[in-house]
């Protein structure tokens, strides 16, 4: 699946408008006021099922989630999709991104470098860094360690990296950007990371987006790390991804911990799939990346309140990787970092033992009951049975059914029964894919539209096409990109420019759309009368499909008591519509010529 569906799958276009006007649900449709013009009386409307609006006021104009935010920030397709993309938290191939992005990254991926290569420098050699020596030694860091993660050490001083930076050619404004000076009240600036031992992070292709940076004492806060910057996302980039991939993929799993140092000591001690969630909560966007390289992770976390919490929106993972996620569970008050540090073999040991998540959370619930007992028979049931609910699989689900009805001593079909009236929870069901299978089919079979593909492919193969009187508009295409597109090519002196006038975001489908007749060619005889048949059809679908639209509205205005006006514009709407849709009829016919859309 492409990135553009992924976001368009996950996405949901009556919360997007929501958050510009505010939508009643009526029947199948929502309504509201427009966004785009003022308005008294709601002419505008969101269709859930088809995941598009339309305007039957003013505008007279629709389309889907990527139109309505292009006409309301007034941006690129590119960037709608960026920013939608950011809120489903899917992650862009950074071809994707403007090209003003990826330097403004790329420049601080350089100015992150030079900051790790001058603290590792100062731990490695400097008489400031002495302390810092003597802290990594006493943590049983070797030398390589310390070289392969680049730790480094950053001075007591308040200005003395900002300093090194600015020697270097790096602007103040730059390592604001960073996250690595801070402006102060009275406007002056001084380095965010002091007397620290640094961990530089790094993302999965090595360049370094932050930093995290421990206490060398028992100061406060014990780590400090990087703000979010445009490349530093603590919730998106585990640690240690850079070192840990390649043993990731071969090993087919990966072992998520909670800190730095239990990083660390796994890959020194040879455990090289080891990464960390840089806190207690494994996020989602983590394990989207994790499952490019696996669906396989166990989770080795603190046998506290909050592993526990992140436990159980564990099993929701689950159903993204479509895998078991497995649970390692650690002696009481030890991380892996002391584990390992004891006995490596003991980690190995746990590692062997590790129980799939459900069955961990089975024994996390029931150990402190008593469930000989009604009331805590009672207890582990309303606990345990909406985690069954939530597995997919019903093979996997009757499996843990069954483990829940010889626990608690009652019979399966009673279970069964509560079962049926669970309804996952709504923060559950977020870590799932967001729709179900059969509704993304039918969805993407409504955003790939061949007839339009088919009429792009042909213009580009036959640019003379363009000069032909009938032509489609923008919005008969339905899909964003193809309009995104054509709306460009109309402006585009010839092929060559379309690409320059296009957002990088959508230059994968116009390569597409260019190869799109390459295997199968044309007759020439034929080109320009499949061309009109294009937009004809093109033409008669966009009418169609707004007069089911209009009907919905219309009914509904109807049925709300709508003003005699309202529903007179809708009904005229409606004649102009049924007007268009004959002249359509006629010219297939071939009876009538030249009729302009
Ligand atoms: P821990 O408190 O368990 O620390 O936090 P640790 O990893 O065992 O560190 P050591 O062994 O004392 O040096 C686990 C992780 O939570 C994040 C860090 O990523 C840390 O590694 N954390 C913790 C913070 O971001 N800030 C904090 O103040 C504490
Ligand atoms: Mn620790």
């Amino acid at each position: 699946m492409s990135v553009t569906d992924e976001v368009k799958q996950k996405i949901d276009i009556v919360e997007v408008v929501s958050q510009y006007t505010s939508l009643t649900k009526s029947g199948r449709t929502f309504r509201g006021l427009c966004p785009f013009h003022s308005e008294k009386h709601p002419s505008f409307f969101v269709y859930p099922e088809q995941q598009s609006w339309h305007c039957f006021g003013a505008c007279n104009t629709g389309g889907d989630v990527f139109s309505f935010i292009m006409k309301k920030e007034g941006t690129t397709f590119g960037e709608a999709l960026r920013l939608m993309a950011e809120k489903t938290g899917v992650s862009l191939p950074s071809r994707f991104e403007s090209s003003a992005k990826r330097d403004e990254k790329e420049r601080l991926y350089q100015i992150n470098e030079a900051t790790a290569q001058y603290f590792h420098d100062l731990l490695l050699s400097s008489k400031a860094g002495e302390k810092s020596r003597d802290y990594v030694t006493h943590r049983g860091l070797s030398l390589e360690t310390i070289a392969s993660f680049k730790l480094g050490y950053s001075p007591g001083s308040w200005e003395a990296l900002q300093q090194h930076l600015m020697d270097i050619g790096d602007a103040k404004d730059e390592l604001l950007a960073a996250g690595l000076i801070i402006e102060g009240e009275g406007g002056g600036t001084h380095d965010r990371f002091r007397n620290r031992l640094m961990f530089p992070v790094c993302d999965i292709r090595g360049h370094v987006t932050g930093f995290g940076a421990r206490a060398l004492d028992d100061s406060m806060p014990k780590y400090l790390n990087s703000p979010q910057t445009i490349v530093f996302d603590k919730s998106r980039n585990p640690y240690g991804i850079n070192l840990a991939a390649s043993a990731i993929r071969q090993q087919d799993v990966a072992v998520i911990v909670e800190g730095y140092m239990d990083v660390i000591t796994a890959h020194q001690n040879g455990f090289n799939n080891v990464i960390a969630s840089m806190g207690t909560s494994i996020t989602e966007k983590q394990v989207s990346i994790l499952k490019r390289l696996t669906p396989n992770i166990v989770l080795a976390l603190d046998a506290d309140a909050a592993g526990e919490e992140a436990m159980l929106r564990g099993i929701g993972y689950e159903n993204i990787l479509n895998a078991e996620v497995k649970v390692i569970t650690l002696p009481q008050g030890k991380d892996p970092d002391d584990v390992i540090k004891e006995d490596a073999k003991t980690w190995q040991k746990l590692l062997g033992e590790a129980l799939p998540i459900v069955d961990y959370t089975f024994n996390m619930v029931t150990s402190s009951l008593d469930l000989t007992t009604a009331r805590d028979k009672t207890l582990a049931v309303g606990k345990l049975l909406p985690i069954i609910a939530e597995i997919k699989g019903t093979v996997r689900q009757a499996h843990y059914l069954q483990k829940l009805a010889r626990l608690v001593n009652v019979t399966e079909r009673h279970l069964e029964a509560e079962l049926r009236r669970i309804k996952p929870s709504p923060s559950r069901r977020q870590n799932e894919e967001p729709k179900r299978e059969s509704i993304a089919q039918t969805l993407r079979s409504l955003w790939s539209s061949p007839v339009e593909e088919y009429c792009l492919a042909l213009l580009f193969q036959h640019p003379a096409l363009k000069s032909l009187s009938q032509q489609p508009s923008p919005e008969y295409f339905q899909n964003s990109e193809n309009r995104a597109i054509f709306s460009a090519w109309q402006q585009a002196s010839d092929l060559s420019s379309l690409k320059d006038k296009l957002d990088p975001a959508i230059w994968g489908h116009l390569d597409y759309l260019l190869s799109y007749l390459k295997k199968r060619g044309v007759p020439t005889n034929q080109i320009e009368a499949r061309y009109v048949n294009c937009v004809l059809r093109l033409r008669e679908e966009f009418l169609r499909n707004l007069e089911v639209k209009r009907g919905a509205a219309l009914a509904l205005e109807a049925e709300l008591g709508g003003t005699t006006a309202e529903l007179a514009k809708l009904e005229e709407q409606g004649i102009e519509v049924s007007t268009q849709l004959g002249e359509v009829f006629s010219q297939k016919r071939g009876k009538s010529q030249g009729v302009e859309p």
